[in-house]
């Protein structure tokens, strides 16, 4: 069934001029680009983007991490789209990434790990209200 995701491309890759590859490896996947929107994340945004993380150890390093420098946001649609893109992105954590995984070839450690993908149908909606405006926040 065709579902639609939310891709960040994070600051890191943003400013290690990644956007073009990892585009790329999206296209070549067979995701269709629905939506893009390049914006910064201030910490407010980031309190309701992240809002499931907000009081964890790591929050205040994500915060800072999001809010330094441009995003992309981009909406994809293809059949099984959320899992297809956490499956291309790789794990959170570095040491479980697969290789050739976009977190493996443009992420570093926990938190610049280069890209976001919704991990769930839910997160997807609330996310893309999120960032492209019809959520009410
Ligand atoms: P993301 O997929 O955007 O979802 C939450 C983000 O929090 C995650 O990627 C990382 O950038 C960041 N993060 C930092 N530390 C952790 C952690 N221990 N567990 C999960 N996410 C973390």
């Amino acid at each position: 069934m065709k579902q639609r995701t939310l891709l960040l491309i994070k600051p890191d890759a943003v400013e290690a001029r990644h956007v073009g590859e990892i585009i790329s490896i999206i296209q070549h996947h067979g995701f269709e680009i629905c939506q893009v929107k390049v914006f910064r994340f201030d910490p407010d945004l980031c309190s309701i983007f992240y809002k499931d993380h907000l009081g964890k150890d790591f929050y205040p390093r994500l915060e800072s991490f999001m809010c330094k420098g441009k995003t992309w946001a981009l909406v994809l649609e293809m059949d099984d789209a959320v899992q297809r893109l956490r499956d291309l992105l790789g794990d959170v954590v570095p040491e479980k990434r697969k290789p050739g995984t976009i977190r493996a070839v443009f992420g570093h450690g926990i938190t610049d790990n280069g890209a976001h993908g919704s991990d769930s149908l839910q997160s997807a909606e609330r996310e893309i209200g999120v960032i492209f405006g019809s959520y009410p926040q």
